[in-house]
């Protein structure tokens, strides 16, 4: 209350003097005036460095969680490309022993066979030969996989190469069976060293 007193006498006495004009007039006028609000120049200039500093910090905080979030998204969706499809074969369950099935996985342009050895077993291969490319069918006969186009041939349980220019197995796929189906879980890509 005394404050604002002697603000308002400040300003009653610097507006009654009218000689006021020059610097020390109106520094000795206003003299109180700054008692009662002192202001510090440096004062001001940390408090503009401050939120100079803040204003870093959270760009900076903004910059970081959005990055973040980006490689965060980007690990999650290469991690979902590298895990296998998993997919169920349909009619795999009533095979008969010693026959095959063609399906696809683990896109639908990537064709692929089943088969059900004479032992009951199930086994699954990408369709395509590993010389060039052709299809693949299985023998119930010779109880193989063929390929008719340079006479190759492999092995139904392993994939394996049993002769011909193949020079490496079949690509396997990894089957399951889950509650009386079969299901196609992986595939994985045979080397050279596969050959058999
Ligand atoms: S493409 Fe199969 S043996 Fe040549």
């Amino acid at each position: 209350m005394s404050s604002n007193k002697n603000i308002s006498d400040t300003i009653k006495r610097v507006i009654a003097k009218e000689e006021l004009s020059d610097e020390s007039d109106v520094r000795e006028a206003t003299a109180p005036y700054q008692a009662e609000f002192p202001y510090e120049r440096d004062e001001e200039a940390q408090v503009t460095r401050r939120e100079f500093c803040n204003f870093l910090g959270l760009t900076s905080a903004a910059l970081f969680v959005g990055t973040a979030g980006f490689a965060a998204k980007a690990a999650f969706d290469a991690r979902e490309s590298l895990s296998p499809p998993v997919a169920r074969i349909g009619g795999a369950e009533t095979l008969a022993p010693n026959t095959s099935l063609n399906f696809s996985y683990p896109t639908e342009r990537d064709s692929a066979i089943l088969i059900r050895t004479a032992d009951g077993a199930y086994h699954a291969y990408g369709q395509k030969c590993t010389h060039l490319s052709c299809p693949v069918y299985y023998s119930r006969d010779h109880q193989r996989l063929e390929c008719p186009c340079h006479e190759g041939a492999f092995d139904a349980a392993t994939g394996a190469v049993l002769y011909g220019p193949p020079p490496r197995a079949l690509d396997a796929i990894e089957v399951e069976m889950r509650d009386g189906q079969v299901w196609a879980i992986g595939r994985t890509t045979s080397s050279p060293k596969d050959r058999g």
